[in-house]
Formats: C-alpha cells, structure tokens, sequence
C-alpha cells in the first residue's frame, strides 16, 4: 500500500504519455500522493486537465509558473518518496545520465535523493540504438530502477521492444520498491475463489466466493517481496510477479497446495472451499425426462485441516472464517481445530463486506491475543492488515 507516500509523476512527450493518466490514477487509489510533472513536449500528446483530475495536485510545467514557490524543483525533489518518469523518452534518460536540467522535470530529477523509477517507452530502433543502451546501463549502474519497456504493437505501425511497461507493472513496481520489504524471501501460497463440484457435465455445486479478497492478498504479499503461488479457481488478472495455478474442485485444489505445502513459510486459505460434493458426477447431462435426480453427497477434505495437523516447524498457517452468526465463536472454534496461527472472520452476511464486494471488514484472531477488528476498507488495505499480522507473529511481536 502506498498510503502517505509522496510520487512525482513525470511525464515526457511521447504517443504513451496517455497512459500516464492510468498510473496516476491507480497510485492515488493506492494511497499515494501524486504530483504530476509534464514536460513541454508532453503536452503535445495529453491534456494537463486531464492528468490533473486524476492525480493529486494539478500538473506542473515550468520552473517559473508558480509566484509562491520560487524553487520548486528543489521543493519537489527534496519531499518526495519517489520519483517515477513514465514514459521515459530517449531525450530524457540522455539529459539525465548527463544531468543536463533544461526543465522542471530534468531540474527535479538532479534535486532529487528519493529512488528513482524510469520507464522508456520509444522505437524499437530508438530503443536498440547504442547511445541508448549505453544510457539506460549508466543509469542501472547508478541505481536507478528501470521499468520495461516491453515488447508488443507500437505507434505508427509494426511491433517489438519499446512499448511502455503496462500500467499494472509500473505501479507493482512503485509498490514493491516502497513497501517494507518485511516479507523478502518468503514463500507465501493463497487460495482464492470457491470451488466448483460437478454434478454432472455441465453443472456444478459452487459458491458465492468472487476470489477478489485472495488475489488482493497475493498482489500484497508479492509486493512486499514475497515469492507467491495463488491457487485459484476464478479468472481474474494475475497480479504481477504471482504465479497462478487454475483448479476447480476441492479435489484438485488440495492436490496442488499440499505438493508445494511443505516448502512454504506461510499459507492462506482465502478460497470458500465447498463442504460437500456429488459422490458420483454424470459424464453426461442429467435429462429433464428421466426425473428429478437424487444427489448423494459427501464431504470434501478439509484442506486447511489436514495442513494444521502436519504443520511443519516455523510454517504459518492463516484461515478464513466467512460466518453468518456467533462470528467470534465460530471463529475461535475454527482456530483451534484447524490449528491454526490466525484466522481471518468475517460476516459475509452484512452489507459490503465479504462475497462479491471490493470493500471487507475483519476481525482477526490468533491464540493467546485480543481479537483485532479491521474497520471497513477496501480488499487491499484488508490484505495489508492481515500481512502486517502475520509479519509481527513471525517475528514473535504479535501480543505486545
Ligand atoms: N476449508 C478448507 N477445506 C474445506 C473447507 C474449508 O480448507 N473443505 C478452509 C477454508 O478455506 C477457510 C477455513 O477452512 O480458510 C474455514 O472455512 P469455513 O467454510 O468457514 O469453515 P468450515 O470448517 O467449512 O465450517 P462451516 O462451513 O461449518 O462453518
């Protein structure tokens, strides 16, 4: 999360500049603050209106335009957490490496201690030119972090290396490199979604469950630079540097989360894993004229169950509890028959919290602590709170 976190947005005059408007839209929804810096020739391509409305403050342009801060270039530079050029052009990264400040960008640039963030985006000829390359090694070689570009359709017709890293990885980036870094290393598994049981070849026992919560928490842990595996039954986008299994049933999602179970630092069982299943599914589809069906039933494993009774050394395991009534007693029970570290509750009976909503409420319990509520807020902020828990018990800090 990027709460109380300062950005300097530059943006330098390229057809990708448009995309600049999509960062900076999604670092504020992050929490971040955003000042938007646009070079003269960007103007030629967005509007500062528009960049405007969506980030933080309005754009700034010129050196000399604001009558109350007659050095903002020093202003900018020295209060921000970081800056981040995207798109980058070929112009810039060369008066850069040279530090050569024609504008207030190139000024804040050279003012400027905070990490900073480059994201060329060019032709591909422009991009594989060696003054170029030459530019962007001397710039690695200093520190500066470089963002794509990737390869893909370019302006102007034909494809290859130079198109903007896409709005996604720019921010994962932004993310991973102001996070706390307090989960490095970490092997993390998720699940996320429900499972689907068939019934027969077209239809399945299912649940409400979106998986938005457990891929909110998959983008979190990544971007405090743990390595995660999210086991998902849903199709919504991956999150940057995760690596998504597909499953459908309970049968198959245990089979992939206790081959990597043993290996792993901490696991969360996110997903709405079904209780019951078909004991037998038709091949085929179940007719209409052959009557109603009877459909035999059976438990499926319980999953987290079985990891808590073969919980290796030093492993944390996290539950959820999505619950309808006596929350804290359910929750509690769950905790202590699945043995588990925590366990994160939640009502999905009350409005926008829980199944299908962007927003969630939780209260948070681990043995031996005073439940935790955290307050309605949307899934990622949720997920930062239930890291920054398993973070502290990890490091034993959890009870003070
Ligand atoms: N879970 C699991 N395998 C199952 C059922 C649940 O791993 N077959 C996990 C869920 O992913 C969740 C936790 O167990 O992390 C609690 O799930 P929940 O459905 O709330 O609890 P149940 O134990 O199934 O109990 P009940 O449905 O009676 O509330």
């Amino acid at each position: 999360m990027l709460a109380g976190k300062r950005i300097v947005l530059g943006v330098t005059g390229g057809i990708a500049a448009y995309k600049a408007v999509e960062i900076s839209r999604r670092l504020v929804d992050a929490g971040a603050h955003v000042v938007p810096v646009m070079t003269e020739s960007a103007g030629r391509f967005i509007g500062a209106t528009t960049l405007s409305a969506l980030a933080s403050e309005p754009v700034k342009t010129r050196l000399w335009d604001d009558p109350d801060t007659p050095i903002p270039h020093t202003d900018l530079g020295q209060a921000a957490d970081l800056i981040l050029v995207a798109p980058a052009t070929a112009r810039l990264i060369a008066a850069y490496r040279i530090g050569l400040s024609t504008d207030l960008l190139t000024n804040v640039l050279l003012a400027t201690r905070a990490p900073v963030i480059i994201c060329p985006a060019m032709h591909t000829e422009m991009w594989e030119h060696p003054s170029v390359a030459d530019n962007i090694a001397t710039l690695r070689q200093r520190g500066v972090h470089i963002v794509g570009p990737e390869s893909g359709r370019l302006a102007g017709g034909g494809s290859g290396a130079g198109r903007l890293a896409s709005p996604e990885s720019i921010v994962a980036a932004v993310e991973r490199l102001l996070s706390a870094g307090d989960m490095d290393g970490m092997r993390v598994v998720i699940s996320a979604g429900g499972t689907r049981e068939p019934i027969d070849a077209v239809r399945v026992i299912a649940n409400r469950s979106s998986g938005k919560q457990g891929y909110a928490l998959a983008a979190e842990a990544a971007a405090r630079g743990a390595s995660v595996t999210l086991v998902s039954t849903v199709d919504l986008p991956a999150p940057v540097g995760v690596v998504v299994e597909r499953v459908e049933t309970a049968a198959q999602m245990q089979a992939v989360i206790e081959g990597v179970a043993a290996a792993s630092d901490v696991i969360v069982m996110a997903a709405a894993v079904a209780d019951f299943r078909p004991v037998a599914a038709a091949d085929h589809k179940l007719k209409k004229r052959d009557g109603v069906p009877q459909i035999i039933l059976e438990p499926t494993p319980d999953i987290l169950a079985g990891l808590g009774s073969r919980k290796p050394a030093g492993q944390t395991l996290v539950g959820f509890a999505a619950e309808t009534d006596d929350l804290e007693a359910n929750a509690q029970h769950k905790l202590e028959a699945k043995r588990l570290d925590l366990i994160v509750a939640n009502d999905v009976g009350a409005s926008q919290t829980g199944f299908q909503h962007d927003t969630n409420a939780v209260t948070l319990f681990a043995p031996g602590a005073a439940p935790f509520v955290v307050p309605l807020a949307n899934k990622r902020t949720i997920a930062a709170a239930v890291f920054d828990r398993i973070v502290s018990i990890r490091n034993g800090t959890h009870r003070s």
